[in-house]
């Protein structure tokens, strides 16, 4: 773990409580192999599902995102994938300054959340069930084979004449995550009492095991600026890679790297 770089040499296998853009600047061009990020949204996020109110999350008065955009592409190496996190009304502008920083905006995914968002206008507008993250790809890089889904049909049947014997495993995921065959974008409010971890936007480590398994590879790095309690941390580390990023918040870091040790 770190407290600041102090210098240009980083690491890997690191979490540093500091500002995500101070530790991209110096950050080598091509450094990481895959970006998944959670970055605030620049809004007054409060959540509703418990009666202790989360604070408001540092960074939502909005960062530069264009500068991040951009910096996010020079730190990825070639053909490679990188997630980023969003919401319906950012959506545009995120997308437009991922497009102009160089990406090749591939999809907008949908993922089911574990608990349904008790925030905005609760007599006025649908509650929000999912998360959205933009999927990039920078140069272009084909999805691994996983174990993750079956296929439904069995292996070895052939589904139509002419066409090759259908796969185990599924070799083409959906855009849109919903249902009991995938995992959950978030923990539920149980999750967070049992666990005794307070983050409003905190994510599924397993789901984010899914979208590491899908566009990297053991021993590869993945970077998130923007790690909260340390759920990208956690989620590379169980499937053999190295992570490196940022929180600003010292109590959140401090819960990532006590989530990290507890791993280890
Ligand atoms: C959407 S949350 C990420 C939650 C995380 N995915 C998790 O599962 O815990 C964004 C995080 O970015 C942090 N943050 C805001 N501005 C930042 C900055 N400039 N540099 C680093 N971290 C920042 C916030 O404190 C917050 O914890």
């Amino acid at each position: 773990m770190g407290e600041e770089t102090g210098n240009s040499i980083i690491l890997s296998d690191q979490i540093y409580c500091m500002d995500c853009m101070e530790l991209v600047s110096q950050m080598p061009d091509r450094y990481v192999s895959m970006i998944l990020t959670d970055p605030p949204y620049g809004i007054s996020y409060q959540n509703n599902f418990t009666n202790s109110r989360h604070q408001v999350l540092d960074g939502d008065e909005g960062i530069d995102y264009e500068l991040f955009a951009h910096e996010s592409y020079r730190i990825l190496k070639d053909n490679a994938h990188a997630y980023f996190f969003t919401r319906f009304d950012c959506y545009p502008y995120h997308y437009e300054c991922l497009r102009q920083a160089g990406f090749a905006i591939k999809n907008c995914m949908v993922i089911e959340k574990g608990t349904v968002g008790g925030i905005g206008d609760l007599k006025g507008s649908y509650a929000n069930n999912a998360e959205w993250i933009i999927f990039c790809q920078k140069g272009r890089r084909i999805f691994n084979h996983t174990t993750l889904l079956q296929n439904r049909k069995k292996a070895g049947n052939r589904f139509h004449a002419g066409r090759e014997l259908s796969k185990k495993y599924k070799t083409r995921f959906n855009a849109c995550w919903f249902g009991t065959e995938y995992p959950k974008a978030t923990y539920n409010s149980v999750w967070q009492k049992q666990n005794g971890i307070y983050h409003p936007t905190i994510k599924n480590v397993v789901f984010l095991s899914w979208l590491i398994q899908i566009s990297s590879q053991p021993g590869e790095l993945i970077f998130d600026g923007f790690m909260g309690t340390g759920s990208t941390a956690l989620a590379a580390i169980e499937t053999d890679r190295r992570y490196l990023g940022a929180e600003i918040n010292r109590e959140y870091y401090e819960t990532a790297v006590r989530r990290i040790a507890k791993m280890q």
